[in-house]
């Protein structure tokens, strides 16, 4: 844990001046309460912060709680549904029962999380207050197919955009940003694809699947369309 948590702090600081703030919260991860004030947290933070939970919400919580198989009423790919039934409470943050089920340990079932990923989802919900309700976590339990959208929804949102925001290097903020390592219908010369077939990116050992490669690869050439 320690070693992930230096990683990361490695990473972030590496990447973006954005980021520093974040970090500042990873140093102070003996509490969840929200280091960020409404002020900071701007837009972009806010993106980087969404990333994040949904990647660590996919990898954690998806697989029992999604749209077909919603244990204890939370499906955890539909943010406005959390909201009606008070899983996220973006009043009250506190009272979110996502946010409670993690703090005490009881989920995920088998072990809990890593602190400096509870941080993460605590400043996340904590920020969603501040947030219009257009900036919606997109569902990721629908099936991947070679479009930009269903990619992104899948794969650079959750698994890219948490180190690549938007300041500086590689950004997978939107389709502009992400074509700046794309070479429209030449998969072996984008930078993009080249990155994940040798498993290089993400850069925190959790390789794509082959069925992610081939929809990124697929979708590159056939044009990289912004479908
Ligand atoms: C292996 C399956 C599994 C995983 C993984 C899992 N859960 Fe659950 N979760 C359940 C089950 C089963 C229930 C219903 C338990 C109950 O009603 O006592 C539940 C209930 C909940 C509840 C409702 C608790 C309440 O007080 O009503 C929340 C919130 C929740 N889970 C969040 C999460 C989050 C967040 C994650 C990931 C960090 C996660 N779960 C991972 C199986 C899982
Ligand atoms: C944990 C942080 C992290 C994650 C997650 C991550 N990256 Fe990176 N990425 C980096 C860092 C740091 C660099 C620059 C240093 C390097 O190349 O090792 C980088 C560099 C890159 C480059 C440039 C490589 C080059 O040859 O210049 C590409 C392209 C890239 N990342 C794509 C991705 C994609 C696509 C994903 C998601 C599937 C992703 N990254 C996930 C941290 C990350």
């Amino acid at each position: 844990m320690i070693q992930l948590n230096r990683q990361t702090k490695f990473n972030i600081l590496k990447l973006s001046v954005s980021f520093l703030v974040l970090t500042m919260t990873y140093q102070n991860c003996s509490h969840y309460n929200s280091q960020l004030s409404s002020e900071s947290t701007n837009q972009s933070q806010l993106a980087v912060l969404q990333g994040q939970s949904l990647s660590i919400l996919t990898s954690n919580c998806l697989q029992c709680h999604n749209s077909n198989l919603k244990q204890g009423g939370v499906n955890v790919a539909d943010l406005n549904e959390m909201i009606a039934n008070g899983v996220v409470n973006v009043e009250e943050p506190d009272l979110s029962f996502l946010l409670r089920a993690v703090k005490d340990g009881s989920m995920p079932p088998s072990r809990p999380l890593q602190q400096s990923e509870i941080v993460i989802l605590n400043d996340w919900v904590n920020a969603l207050k501040d947030t219009p309700p257009s900036v919606t976590p997109p569902a990721v339990d629908q099936p991947l197919t070679a479009t930009f959208s269903s990619i992104q929804r899948h794969i650079l949102q959750p698994k890219c955009l948490g180190c690549h925001g938007t300041a500086g290097g590689f950004s997978y903020a939107d389709y502009s940003a992400t074509m700046r390592s794309v070479v429209a219908s030449n998969a072996t010369a984008s930078k993009l694809y080249q990155s994940i077939l040798n498993n290089q990116m993400p850069k925190n050992n959790a390789a794509l699947t082959s069925v992610e490669k081939k929809a990124v690869l697929d979708w590159i050439n056939q044009g990289a369309l912004n479908n």
